[in-house]
């Protein structure tokens, strides 16, 4: 039986080659990085998105582009689906395709809240957020881009369990972990992220930073973030060639003032020429809409040129267009049309402290000395949740006895962590809530 050889790769495309030619003389280690499947990456640019562009532009007599129908009053709708918006939605920004790389009003309000947001930025140029599926996607995104398998991604031990889903069970790369706390639990493990920044010395390396964390909780003080930037600087001037993500999906719930309050995107993004920082954030948890599905990747290197991070922006773009095509205009509008009103931030705010005050009570409950025997309590100061180690009992025992015999739902992670989301808990039912976990671990431990 004869064999067919090898099927040889594609040929690159010449807007891939342009893309890539681009980063290679202008950041240099975001070409590196970027995975195979980055490599090949382009945006057609003489695609039919951008004939479309360029007719919406010009081509003001008949645009005959749009693969979309149309009336002469916009977009062809129907009444029984406009219904469902408040009056006044224009059914151009609702059912008429958004550009692969997001609405262009969206994009920019988003870039001006980012500065806004974080001062230590300064003024250095980074890329124009991208507009993705909200963070999952973004983050699956960083996974396409920069990971090959077997390349590995460094996050802390305490991590969203959807992290090894998207990067290593997808992708086959390696996730790989350092413990987010010290042994007292006492705050970041700093010697801890220096060991496995220096373990990998060198090499190329994906960073995952997520504060507020989930599940513990926590973020980090400006002291240690301060640490973080440094040891990152670091590794970067050693040689590592790193691409760090900030995932900021619960940025702004922060309840305490100690808690680091500006993304560490903003002092990455200028950091080191060896050092790719990308910002994943978004809509979802900060605007309260965690159905509508927006949220944004955003580049930054030290030195990067504006036609780099056109690069990275097509690089994205492509991989949208070649997957989910664009993100639900529908919904970026929603989430633009909150960010532009003149109540968005105080309504975002009144929110916040109601989060704020759940875990205060939170805070006082889970600590009480007749808990002392139950659990350790990780550190938290932020976001949707807390997590306590359970002492003696296994974890989803445990879980699973509060289901059964308390109609009370939390999550267990591995053998000895229970998340609990005070997000969701009224502060009446915060005192309750411990009370029967206490309950459960003694049942299940048999004192
Ligand atoms: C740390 C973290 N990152 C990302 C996400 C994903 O958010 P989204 O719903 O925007 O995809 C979550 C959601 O739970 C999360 O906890």
């Amino acid at each position: 039986m004869s064999h067919s050889p090898a099927a040889a790769p594609p040929a690159l495309n010449p807007l891939a080659a342009q893309a890539n030619a681009a980063l290679a003389k202008d950041c240099p280690t975001a070409f590196e990085v970027l995975s195979q499947l980055g490599k090949r990456m382009y945006f057609p640019a003489k695609g039919i998105l951008a004939q479309g562009a360029e007719a919406r532009a010009k081509g003001k007599r008949y645009n005959a582009t749009i693969g979309i129908a149309t009336e002469a009053s916009g977009p062809m709708h129907l009444a029984c689906v406009h219904q469902s918006f408040a009056p006044g939605m224009d059914p151009k920004d609702l059912y008429v395709y958004a550009p692969s790389d997001g609405k262009p009003e969206l994009r920019k309000a988003w870039a001006e809240k980012q500065r806004a947001q974080t001062p230590s930025l300064a003024g250095a140029p980074i890329s124009h957020p991208v507009v993705t599926n909200a963070l999952t996607h973004g983050l699956s995104l960083i996974g396409d881009l920069f990971l090959d398998p077997g390349d590995e991604v460094l996050v802390s031990d305490l991590m969203w369990e959807n992290y090894p889903l998207c990067w290593e069970t997808r992708i086959g790369a390696r996730v790989v972990t350092f413990p987010l706390f010290d042994k007292r639990l006492s705050g970041f493990n700093q010697d801890g992220f220096m060991q496995a920044l220096a373990a990998r010395r060198g090499r190329k390396l994906v960073v995952v930073l997520n504060f507020p964390n989930n599940p513990s909780g926590y973020t980090v003080t400006k002291a240690e973030a301060g640490a973080i930037v440094n040891m990152l600087i670091a590794a970067a001037a050693a040689g590592t060639k790193l691409v760090v993500a900030c995932d900021d999906a619960y940025y702004g719930m922060f309840f305490d003032p100690q808690c680091e309050t500006e993304s560490l995107f903003g002092r990455l993004a200028h950091a080191h020429e060896n050092l790719l920082a990308i910002k994943v954030d978004g809509a979802t948890k900060e605007e309260f809409v965690w159905g509508l599905r927006v949220g944004f990747l955003t580049y930054g290197v030290k030195g990067a040129t504006p036609a780099a991070y056109a690069a990275l922006e097509q690089k994205t773009s492509g991989l949208i267009r070649a997957t989910i095509s664009n993100v639900s205009h529908a919904s970026q509008t929603v989430v633009l049309k909150a960010l532009l009103h003149p109540e968005f931030k105080k309504q975002q705010a009144e929110k916040v402290e109601i989060l704020r005050r759940r875990a205060a009570v939170t805070a006082v409950e889970c600590r009480k000395a007749e808990y002392a025997d139950c659990w350790d309590v990780y550190p938290f100061n932020s976001g949707y949740f807390m997590c306590v180690r359970l002492k003696g009992a296994d974890a989803d025992a445990v879980r699973l006895k509060l289901l059964d015999e308390h109609g009370l739902g939390t999550i267990a992670l591995g053998a000895t962590d229970l998340r609990v989301a005070f997000s969701c808990l009224l502060e009446e039912q915060i005192p309750d809530v411990f009370a029967r976990l206490a309950q459960g671990v003694r049942s299940v431990r048999g004192r």
